[in-house]
C-alpha cells in the first residue's frame, strides 16, 4: 500500500482504501468486540478502571491493549502492520516511528449529536507550543506524527477542512465558529469510509465530529510518531506500557521492544538536553538540541515542547504525590494511569531539586508564552486562557533564551 506524502501534507488527510484487507475484517471484528465486552464487564465492576477514558460520555474510548490476551492479540498487532505502521512510516519519511497511541473508538449508548469543531492540540501551561509554529515547524520539516480512523462499520461521522492544518482558522471561520461551534462550517468536507477503508490525517487540521449517535460505531484510532525526522513531535510520549506485550507473537514483540528502544533513545537526548540547561552549558544546549530536532528552522518550537513537559516532570516530582497510589497521581498531574509510567521513568531521571531549578530556567520563556489578558481561539480551547495558543514568542531565539537562563537563576 502506497501514500502519496505530498498529498498529506497538502490536505492534511488523505483516504486509503482496504486498510483492513477484506479477508480480516470479520476476524478483527470479533477481536474487538471480545475486548469491548470484557472491558465493558470491567466497567461495570469498577467506573474508574484504567482501560476506559470517557465510558458514560458522549464517545466511549477503549484502550484495547489494556484487555488483550493471546487469543485477540491480532488487535495489537494490526498496529504493526505494513498498511499501518508501514504506511505511517512512508508518511513521515522514516523507519524510526513509534506507535503513541491505540484506541477504540465507539458509539454512546444515548445519543449526543454533534461534538465541537476543534484541532487536536490544547495549548496550556502543560502542552504544545502554539499553533503557528507547530505548523511552521511541519511545513520547514515535514509531519512529526501521523493519526488514523480506521471504522470496522462503514463511518461518515468526521468531517475536515481541507488545509487547514498549514495554517491558523480564517476570521470568517472563527465567526462561523463563534456562531455555531457544532454545524458544518464554509469548505468542510465529509470523510465517507467504507468499513476497513482508513483516513490518515495530520492533527492540526481542523475537523469535526458531526455525529455521536447510538450507530454502531468501532473506529481503530492509532497515532504514530516520528524518531528519526527533522524535527521534534509534539505530544511524543507513548500512552501505553508494555505490560501487554507478553501476549504478542514473537515478531510483535520484537514490533514493541522496537518502540520502547526509540523512546529511551529519545529520552537520553530530553535528558541531555536539560542537563545542558541545569549546567548554563550553551554549547551542550545546542548539541542535544541538534539531536532532538535536526532541522534548522523550528529548533525554538522544540524549546517550547521541552518546556512544557519540564513542567510536567515538576508537577509530578511534587512530594505530596510521592505516597498516592499511582491512579491518583495520573489525575493529579492530569496524565493516564495506564501511561504514567513513561512520564515517571524519565522524572526519576532527575531530583526534585533540579526540576525544579529547571523550572526557574525556563520561567523567563513561560512568561513569553503569556498573554497580558486572557483570551479565546474558536477551535484550540473550551475556554480563554492566558497561554498562547496561536503565535510563538516575538523577538525571543535561541540566543535570547540562552541569555534567560542568568536572568533566572
Ligand atoms: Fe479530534
Amino acid at each position: 500500500m502506497q501514500i502519496d506524502p505530498g498529498q498529506l501534507l497538502d490536505d492534511g488527510f488523505v483516504i486509503l482504501k482496504n486498510v483492513v484487507p477484506p479477508e480480516r475484517l470479520d476476524e478483527l471484528r470479533a477481536s474487538f468486540e471480545t475486548l469491548v465486552d470484557r472491558q465493558q464487564a470491567n466497567w461495570a465492576r469498577d467506573p474508574d478502571d484504567p482501560g476506559c477514558f470517557a465510558y458514560a460520555a458522549k464517545q466511549p474510548r477503549l484502550a484495547f491493549q489494556t484487555v488483550i490476551d493471546a487469543a485477540t492479540a491480532n488487535t495489537v498487532e494490526f498496529c504493526l502492520h505494513e498498511h499501518t505502521l508501514g504506511v505511517s512510516r512512508q508518511a513521515l519519511g522514516t523507519r524510526d516511528v513509534g506507535l503513541k497511541q491505540m484506541i477504540l473508538l465507539c458509539n454512546p449508548e444515548t445519543a449526543y449529536g454533534p461534538d465541537l469543531w476543534h484541532r487536536d492540540v490544547s495549548h496550556g501551561p502543560t502542552n504544545n507550543a502554539p499553533l503557528a509554529g507547530l505548523q511552521a515547524d511541519m511545513l520547514a520539516n515535514g509531519p512529526s506524527s501521523v493519526q488514523w480512523n480506521i471504522p470496522l462499520y462503514d463511518d461518515d461521522v468526521l468531517w475536515v477542512v481541507p488545509g487547514s492544518h498549514r495554517r491558523l482558522n480564517t476570521a470568517r471561520e472563527n465567526q462561523e465558529l463563534l456562531n455555531d461551534p457544532r454545524a458544518k462550517l464554509s469548505d468542510c468536507r465529509q470523510v465517507r469510509l467504507k468499513a476497513g477503508d482508513g483516513v490518515i490525517y495530520i492533527n492540526t487540521i481542523l475537523h469535526w465530529p458531526s455525529n455521536y449517535s447510538t450507530r454502531l460505531r468501532r473506529i481503530i484510532h492509532l497515532r504514530y510518531t516520528s524518531f528519526g525526522g527533522q524535527l521534534y513531535p509534539y505530544g511524543s510520549r507513548f500512552l501505553w506500557e508494555p505490560g501487554f506485550v507478553k501476549h504478542l507473537s514473537p515478531e510483535g514483540q520484537a514490533g514493541f521492544r522496537r518502540f520502547i528502544e526509540l523512546a529511551e533513545r529519545e529520552d537520553d537526548r530530553i535528558e541531555a538536553f536539560y542537563r545542558a540547561i541545569l549546567d548554563q552549558d550553551p554549547e551542550a544546549f545546542r548539541q542535544a538540541l541538534a539531536l532532538l530536532h535536526p532541522g534548522q528552522t523550528g529548533r525554538m518550537v522544540c524549546v517550547v515542547l521541552l518546556s512544557k513537559l519540564a513542567r510536567r516532570i515538576g508537577a509530578l516530582k511534587r512530594p505530596e504525590l510521592a505516597n498516592l497510589p499511582e491512579r491518583e497521581r495520573a489525575s493529579a498531574v492530569g496524565e493516564q494511569t495506564f501511561s504514567i509510567g513513561n512520564l515517571e521513568a524519565l522524572a526519576r531521571r532527575f531530583t526534585p531539586a533540579e526540576t525544579k531549578l529547571l523550572g526557574q530556567r525556563f520561567a523567563p520563556l513561560d512568561s513569553r508564552l503569556q498573554t497580558e489578558t486572557e483570551h479565546f481561539v474558536p477551535s484550540l480551547a473550551s475556554k480563554p486562557s492566558r497561554w498562547a495558543q496561536e503565535h510563538m514568542p516575538a523577538d525571543f531565539d535561541l540566543d535570547d533564551f540562552i541569555a534567560s537562563w542568568s536572568q533566572a537563576a
